[in-house]
């Protein structure tokens, strides 16, 4: 159990975080900042903490629009962004398009980890989610084990759905990982696709693989579109808390997660899904996977579109 685990952004994504924090006690305290004011965060967690009675835990939660709640966590989990929303005309912004908002924001995110909480361990799930991620390296210059996004839980979390869906059994039984960046050129990795450690392929055609890789490639939209506005949140938080769990209680779990690379995957400065053993050290080890020619074709593509929103990154000055 950690002392602190700190949520920033108190939007849909932050309080269903801080709500399943409370019912799973990662953390004795959780803080909540949320610049919206003046109570806005307050008033969240105030509601989560009345509900711990019920619950009967004793875990702390805390909200502000201050980042000084958040003083001495051991663990933050970044929430902080504006989501997409669907246009008057119902299409779709990227999640590239959220980038200069979003950057603002990332900034004054890492002004306050800087301030209350340097040594933090830092998972972030703000879109576009690995162009953020890189702005957080930049500002917060921490070791690569200790700053990581969540993408790939969420996408193979997706991509099993779907298959689960399709071959009529559980989801427990099916093992995938979805790579590259967080966006339409992501990497469900068929080759390693497995129903109870059999071949995909088995229980599914190749057309109907391909349908559902496209809409995985596309799921995060698809939640948009219907919801209207606001995208996710309850997998995201639920993604992201797979990654802390993995930490926290030093499980040594392979799970995809946006590390940098240096020069894995023959890519070197970028943040893009990878397979990661996570334990007490944050990314202990990044995995190389064998990828087909067609899949190692379609990482670099990937790895293309992130460094393209990257550089846009580094265009930018605030
Ligand atoms: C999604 C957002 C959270 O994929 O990126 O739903």
């Amino acid at each position: 159990m950690l002392n602190k685990i700190g949520v920033i952004g108190g939007g849909n994504i932050g309080g269903v975080l801080v709500q399943l924090l409370a019912e799973r006690a990662y953390a004795k305290n959780v803080a909540l900042v949320d610049v919206k004011g003046p109570d806005f965060a307050k008033g969240k967690v105030l509601d989560i903490a009345e509900g711990t009675a019920v619950i009967r835990t004793d875990v702390q939660v805390a909200g502000s629009k201050e980042y000084d709640v958040l003083d001495g966590a051991d663990m933050i989990i970044n929430t902080a962004g504006v989501p997409r929303a669907a246009r008057p005309d119902g299409t779709l912004p990227s999640r590239e398009e959220l980038l200069t908002t979003n950057l603002k924001i990332t900034d004054a995110v890492s002004a306050g980890i800087k301030k209350y909480c340097p040594e933090a361990t830092v998972i972030s799930i703000a879109n576009p989610l690995d162009a953020i991620v890189y702005r957080l390296h930049q500002n917060l210059g921490l070791s690569r084990n200790k700053l990581m996004g969540m993408a790939g839980v969420l996408d193979s979390a997706r991509y099993r759905y779907f298959i689960a869906q399709e071959a009529g059994v559980s989801v427990e039984n099916i093992d995938a990982m979805v790579l590259g960046g967080h966006g339409d050129s992501m990497i469900p990795v068929r080759s390693a696709c497995r129903i109870a450690g059999m071949p995909v392929e088995q229980f599914v055609s190749p057309e109907k693989l391909d349908a559902i890789e496209a809409r995985t490639r596309k799921a995060g939209g698809e939640v948009v579109k219907l919801l209207g506005s606001g995208s996710a949140f309850v997998s995201p938080a639920q993604s992201a808390l797979e990654m802390a769990e993995a930490i926290i209680y030093d499980k040594k779990k392979i799970i995809p997660v946006s590390a940098l690379l240096e020069g894995e995957y023959g890519v070197n400065g970028l943040f893009i899904g990878v397979p990661a053993l996570l334990g007490k050290n944050g990314i202990e080890k990044v995995i190389e996977m064998d990828l087909t020619d067609a899949e190692k074709e379609m990482f670099k593509n990937s790895a293309a579109a992130v460094q393209k929103t990257v550089d846009e990154v580094k265009a930018v000055n605030l």
